[in-house]
């Protein structure tokens, strides 16, 4: 006799009133599957689990999640270090990208314990035991923690990011008073880490249409800039119902913003504009 826990029974009755359709959850290929566990060095006696994805997609296999014990004694404090400790030490074909160390150029940007940030401003110890650490989210996969930033630098691409200037050129500089200059801040700080666009629920859904946290941001970073000549083709661009108005003002995009930036704050900026230029 099979004996039902009620938790089953519950669920069984769940399905039959709401089926759901067959192609529901991931695909078998797409499934991640346990992988290999890399013990701590001998004598090691600070040692920190890091739970990492691995996938290359060239070998045709499942990603899976890969075990380090990493020797905090032997390895810098923050998270980018450990995964330069693994890749140096453990396993030489651990990928992910990174350049400046400093927060600076946004390339480490990774998904550690449920939250995008730069790996590289994130101390080991605020992560939790074991660290899990996946790349950026809602993108496709290089290797690894390196994700295809092609469509989202495309996205940029097309709010045209320079001066745009109508009338002739000065003879030395545009200038700007500090006020005017003082209009960007809060803006020009963006990195493009794309830790907001990953993060974002409207990009995850509408991500060929909707431009986006990150180059949203960006677009009234020009809209700011009292240099700019630009204004009217550069809200033309973005009134859509979809490069904007995706936008639900979820947030997301702002709590996970590395530079404590607010790309939420810059969409609401834009949707004033486009409603002030109409009255
Ligand atoms: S506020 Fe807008 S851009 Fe930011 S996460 Fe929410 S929907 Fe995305
Ligand atoms: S707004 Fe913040 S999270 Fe988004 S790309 Fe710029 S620096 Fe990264
Ligand atoms: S390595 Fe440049 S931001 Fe982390």
């Amino acid at each position: 006799m099979i004996i039902h826990s009620s938790d089953q029974v519950s669920r069984a009755r769940f399905l039959k009133r709401f089926p759901v359709p067959k192609n529901f959850g991931v695909p078998a290929e797409s499934r991640i599957v346990q992988g290999r566990t890399w013990p701590a060095p001998e004598g090691a006696r600070r040692v920190k689990v890091f739970k990492i994805y691995r996938y290359d997609p060239e070998r045709g296999t499942n990603p899976r999640i890969d075990t380090f014990h990493v020797d905090l004694d032997d390895c810098g404090p923050m998270v980018l270090d450990a995964l330069i400790w693994i890749k140096n030490k453990v396993d030489s074909t651990l990928t992910f990208r990174r350049s400046c160390r400093e927060g600076v150029c946004g390339s480490c940007a990774m998904n550690m314990d449920g939250t995008n940030w730069l790996a590289c401003t994130r101390f080991i110890s605020d992560l939790d035991a074991p660290a899990v650490i996946y790349p950026l989210a809602n993108m496709r996969i290089i290797k690894d923690l390196v994700p295809d930033l092609t469509h989202v630098f495309a996205q940029y691409e097309m709010i045209e990011p320079w001066l745009h200037v109508k009338t002739p050129d000065p003879e030395k500089e545009r200038l700007q008073s500090a006020e005017e200059r003082k209009q960007l801040d809060g803006y020009y700080e963006c990195i493009l880490c794309f830790c907001c666009t990953s993060g974002c629920p409207s990009h995850w859904w509408n991500g060929n249409r909707f431009l986006g946290p990150a180059t949203l941001l960006q677009a009234w970073r020009w809209l700011t800039d009292s240099r700019d000549e630009g204004s009217e083709e550069r809200l033309d661009r973005l009134e859509d119902p979809f490069r904007l108005y995706r936008c639900h003002t979820i947030l997301n995009c702002t709590r996970t913003c590395p530079k404590g930036l607010n790309p939420g704050k810059a969409i609401a900026e834009e949707k004033k504009a486009i409603l002030e230029r109409r009255s």
